[in-house]
């Protein structure tokens, strides 16, 4: 189960998943994107879709029981979905727009793994894998809202990882820099510039690398590792 999984990232870990032998289920809001996303995974494998919005929690309960309606389960919870709310200082973003960041990056996690971790908890099985930003740890000027939604969901992952230790459901979180996606529409030039100017690699994080790591997390390799922090920064991140 992949949230945002109708493009970028979250369509790029949709297409490994079934290499792997799993059935994918993509939640979106947009659901133009979410058809064609469904109409090329096809070939691969099983895909279900719902068209969610996932700050509702009546939009998510409705999806899960769908979800588990069409594929009897879901062991792997994908939680990809973000936006950026734009660029600006602190005091320059709207309230509207600050609180809609939390709630889509934060709340929405928080959300999804409400209504799929009791019976991942019941199967004795799961596979957590939220994806946050190197924003979460290092704090990108002019995108607080950003920068406090990804740490609060890093810090949610570890509290839910030791919540669940000992249930056979590991949770982690990756940490991408940026990766040139959709979501470049939602950011000023100049942020962008200042992001690819903080990554040593000095080139932009590709979506199948994600993916690559992604994939990793969502399977059963992935053993002893939960509650944890996996970089994909190209060198930005320090610890
Ligand atoms: N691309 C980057 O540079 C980068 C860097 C670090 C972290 N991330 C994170 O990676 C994740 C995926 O980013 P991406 O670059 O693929 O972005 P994207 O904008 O291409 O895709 C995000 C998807 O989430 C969906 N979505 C947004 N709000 C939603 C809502 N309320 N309910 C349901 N679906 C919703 C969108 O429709 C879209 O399909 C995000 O959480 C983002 O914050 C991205």
């Amino acid at each position: 189960m992949i949230t945002g999984g109708a493009r970028g990232i979250g369509f790029a870990a949709a297409e490994r998943m079934p290499r792997s032998g799993a059935g994918v289920v993509l939640w979106d809001i947009d659901e133009k994107r979410l058809t064609e996303a469904a109409e090329r995974l096809a070939p691969l494998g099983t895909v279900s879709t719902s068209v969610v919005e996932l700050t509702d929690e009546e939009s998510v309960a409705k999806a899960a029981a769908a979800a588990i309606a069409a594929h009897g389960k879901v062991d792997i919870l994908v939680n990809n979905a973000g936006i950026t709310g734009g660029n600006g200082k602190l005091w320059e973003l709207d309230p509207a727009t600050w609180r809609r960041v939390l709630d889509v990056n934060l709340v929405g996690p928080y959300l999804t793994c409400r209504a799929l971790v009791p019976g991942m908890i019941e199967r004795g099985y799961g596979r957590i894998v939220n994806i946050a930003s190197i924003a979460g740890k290092d704090g990108n000027p002019n995108a607080s809202h950003y920068s406090a939604s990804k740490a609060g969901l890093i810090g949610m992952t570890k509290s839910l990882a030791k919540e669940l230790a000992q249930a056979g459901i590991l949770v982690n979180c990756v940490t991408p820099a940026a990766a040139k996606t959709e979501i470049f529409d939602q950011m000023k030039q100049e942020h962008i510039d200042f992001m690819l100017s903080k990554i040593p690699m000095n080139r932009f994080l590709g979506v199948e690398e994600a993916a690559a790591m992604i994939g990793w997390l969502a399977s059963e390799d992935c053993a002893f590792s939960t509650g944890a922090v996996f970089d994909l920064s190209g060198g930005r991140a320090v610890y």
